[in-house]
C-alpha cells in the first residue's frame, strides 16, 4: 500500500491513502482516525512521517484534532460553482440537502445614501432589510443580509422570506433576474456571527457581496453574506487566453 521506493514521498502517499478512504466513504465525517502510533506500526513508517501527513490534511480542513482525544474526519465542504447565478435554495436542493432559513430580522427602513445609490433609488425610499441564517439539513451555512427596494419588490412576507426570495421574484412577480456582480473576501467570524453559525469566534469565513440586476438593468438586491469557510469552497473553470 505504501511503496518505500516510490518517487512519491511517503507522507504524501499516506495523505492520498487517507483522502481515498474519505472519498470512498470508508471514513465518514466524525470518524476517528487510527493514532500516529497505529499508523506508524501498520505501514512501518516513522511517526514523524505520519504526523506530517495528518498535519497537511488538518491544514486542508479535511481532518481536525481534539486535544487528548485524537484526529477526526471533517464534514465535506460544499462545492459551489461560481458561474451560475443561483439562489441558496437552488444550491442546496441541487445537492440533495434541505434548505431552510432562520429569520433574524425583517423590517422596512428608509434607505441610507449608500444603499440608495447602489439600488438606484432615492435616499430614504423604503427598503427591506432582511437578515437570515441559511441552513442546509438544519446546519447553519451562511448568514445573509439583503437590501431590496420595497417599491420594486412588493408584498414580501415572512413566509416568503423563510422560503426563497428568488422564487418569489421570478414565479410570483414574473421578474427576470439576469446577472450579478459578486466579490469574495476572506474574513473571520465576529462573536455574534460565530454564535449564529455555530462556529468559534475568530474562525475563518468568506465574506461575499452580491449586487444583482434584472434583465432591464435595474438593481434588485444588495446582499452581504458570511459563509462558513469550513463548509464551503468555490470552484471556477478557467481558460487560458492565447
Ligand atoms: C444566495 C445569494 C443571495 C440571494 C439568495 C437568494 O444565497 N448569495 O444573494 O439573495 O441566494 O436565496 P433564496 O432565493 O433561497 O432566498
Amino acid at each position: 500500500m505504501i511503496k518505500k521506493n516510490s518517487p512519491i514521498p511517503i507522507y504524501y502517499q499516506l495523505v492520498e491513502l487517507i483522502q481515498e478512504e474519505i472519498e470512498n466513504g470508508n471514513l465518514k465525517p466524525g470518524d476517528a482516525l487510527p493514532s500516529e502510533r497505529e499508523f506508524s506500526e501498520k505501514f512501518q513508517i516513522s511517526r514523524m512521517t505520519v504526523r506530517q501527513a495528518l498535519t497537511l490534511l488538518e491544514n486542508n480542513g479535511q481532518l481536525y484534532r481534539i486535544q487528548g482525544k485524537g484526529t477526526f474526519v471533517s464534514e465535506q465542504k460544499i462545492e459551489q460553482h461560481l458561474l451560475g447565478l443561483t439562489s441558496f435554495t437552488e444550491d442546496m436542493t441541487a445537492r440533495g440537502l434541505k434548505p431552510s432559513s432562520h429569520l433574524l430580522h425583517f423590517e422596512i427602513i428608509p434607505a441610507g445614501l449608500q444603499v440608495a445609490n447602489q439600488l438606484q433609488i432615492k435616499e430614504y425610499d423604503p427598503v427591506y432589510e432582511i437578515k437570515r441564517i441559511r441552513l442546509a439539513d438544519d446546519v447553519p451555512m451562511a448568514l445573509e443580509t439583503n437590501y431590496i427596494s420595497a417599491n420594486l419588490i412588493k408584498g414580501l412576507t415572512e413566509q416568503i422570506i423563510n422560503q426563497s426570495i428568488y422564487a418569489y421574484m421570478e414565479e410570483q412577480l414574473g421578474l427576470i433576474i439576469e446577472n450579478a456582480t459578486q466579490t469574495i473576501e476572506s474574513s473571520i467570524a465576529e462573536e455574534k456571527e460565530a454564535d449564529f453559525l455555530k462556529i468559534k469566534s475568530g474562525a475563518p469565513v468568506m465574506l461575499i457581496q452580491r449586487n444583482t440586476f434584472l434583465q432591464d438593468g435595474t438593481p434588485v438586491e444588495l446582499v452581504k453574506s458570511i459563509y462558513r469557510a469550513d463548509r464551503y469552497k468555490f470552484t471556477i473553470q478557467m481558460r487560458r487566453k492565447n
